[in-house]
């Protein structure tokens, strides 16, 4: 454990020196992300999930954010994803005001662990109150984050607060049950004005995994493509950017975000749509995000040969079918953190391959439990990184063996 005792000594020695990320934004050069030095930024990161239908980053009851924070610090990770639901800022405009934490609690569990877990969260994390809203405990994640030299990278996740995903939840596809496109934009620019007060955060992922709508057939059939993809996804671009023109701006495809096939060649979409990067005005803040969950993979050749033309062929500077290119990150992947499935062939192969392309990730997750999964409280994530009380590593042996090398390789 050179790598982390290395760090803690260098801590020790320099602590204004060390994680410190620049307040400037970042943008991207070719199929770079940089910062404002032109120096490229790789993200290496987990997933830290709130929007489930608490509405609250998860793990607080267990520990505090200073701690979780610190847990990604001692891996030498440097960004999280942190998910919300735009039920969240729904409510905002309904009510007037954010929820505070308490109500929303309740509303999740129930009076009685409601407000247990409430109470919980407060003692682990003394700076919040009655009067603490979840958009705040957001926020102290994200002051938290900067303070520890963590990049945020936000990430809309649902509309519906809830678990995800499905082809038949309603938050599926663009007109979906729940999935309200002005409620999205209105949710998204809110968010773009709300976090420049908040130098952590320099990217957003403008939705998680759009699918087909499969409870709404006919939306399915008629407006399940990449022209409605094109017409949705630039649209929020282009009044996010409007709104908050420092933010990197993450395009998801489609399948669940396994696949941007046509869009690092800028093939017709449908009905004569292409996607050009030199059509933005904002091109040097556009980049593609991919989710793979492949664990069947029995090979790394043929895994990394598809995971190229699902997109990440965006990164081929050499290759000349190659339009758009774009820096490309894999915003999900993951597996059982148990003391084996690390060492299976899609694990070992996301773990040199990303590097090998210098292509960012964030792995799923860095959760040991939810408040509320599924109906389930206090669920156990079996692919937690952490513990289920967010306290040590799950397991040891995938952390010192699967993840502290990947990030070694991206970072190092
Ligand atoms: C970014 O990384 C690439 C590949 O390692 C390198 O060619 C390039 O010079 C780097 N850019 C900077 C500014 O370090
Ligand atoms: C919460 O807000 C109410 C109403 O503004 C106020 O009376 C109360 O003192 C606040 N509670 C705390 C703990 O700050
Ligand atoms: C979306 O929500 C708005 C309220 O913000 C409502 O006025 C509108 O009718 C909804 N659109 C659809 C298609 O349900
Ligand atoms: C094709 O694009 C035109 C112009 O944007 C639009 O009016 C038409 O509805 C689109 N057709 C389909 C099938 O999407
Ligand atoms: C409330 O919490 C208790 C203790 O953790 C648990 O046994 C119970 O199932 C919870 N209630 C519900 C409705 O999940």
């Amino acid at each position: 454990m050179q790598f982390r005792s290395g760090i803690g000594l260098l801590a020790l020695t320099f602590p204004s020196l060390i994680g410190a990320i620049s307040s400037s934004p970042l943008s991207t050069s070719g199929r770079w992300i940089v910062d404002s030095d032109g120096n490229n930024v790789t993200y290496a990161g987990a997933n830290w999930p709130g929007a489930e239908v608490a509405m609250l980053p998860e793990g607080l009851q267990y520990q505090s954010i200073e701690y979780i924070v610190g847990k990604l610090k001692d891996l030498g990770m440097n960004v999280i994803r942190l998910t919300f639901a735009i039920e969240m800022i729904d409510d905002i405009y309904e009510n007037g005001a954010d929820v505070p934490i308490k109500t929303s609690l309740i509303n999740a569990l129930g009076e009685t662990n409601g407000t247990k877990i409430y109470e919980d969260i407060v003692a682990n994390n003394p700076q919040f109150g009655e009067n603490t809203t979840r958009l705040e405990v957001y926020d102290a994640v994200a002051t938290e984050c900067y303070n520890q030299g963590i990049y945020v990278h936000l990430d809309n996740h649902v509309s519906k607060a809830s678990w995800c995903c499905s082809t038949t939840d309603g938050n599926a596809w663009f007109g979906d049950t729940y999935f309200n496109v002005s409620n999205w934009h209105r949710g998204w620019r809110y968010m773009a004005e709300h976090v420049k007060s908040l130098p952590a955060v320099k990217s957003i992922g403008m939705r998680n995994e759009l699918r087909s709508p499969d409870d709404d057939t006919t939306l399915a059939d008629t407006s399940y493509n990449w022209d409605n993809w094109y017409t949705n996804m630039v649209e929020n671009a282009n009044q996010v950017h409007e709104v908050n023109s420092d933010l990197l701006l993450f395009f998801s495809g489609l399948d669940y975000d396994t696949t941007l096939s046509p869009i690092p060649t800028a093939s017709n979409l449908g009905n004569s749509t292409y996607f050009k990067k030199s059509d933005f005005s904002f091109a040097d803040k556009i980049v593609l995000e991919l989710h793979n969950y492949d664990s069947s993979a029995t090979s790394c050749s043929s895994l990394s040969s598809s995971l190229l033309t699902d997109g990440f062929d965006a990164l081929e500077t050499d290759d000349s079918s190659i339009v758009n290119v774009l820096p490309v990150v894999m915003t999900e992947f993951g597996y059982e953190q148990d003391d084996t499935t690390y060492t299976e062939v899609y694990a070992s192969c996301l773990r040199e391959w990303l590097p090998s392309e210098h292509a960012g990730w964030m792995i799923w997750v860095l959760s040991g439990s939810y408040y509320i999964r599924q109906g389930i409280q206090d669920y156990d994530e079996t692919w937690g990184l952490l513990d289920h009380t967010w306290s040590d590593w799950r397991s040891t042996e995938a952390i010192e063996n699967g993840i502290i090398p990947m990030v070694e390789a991206s970072l190092g």
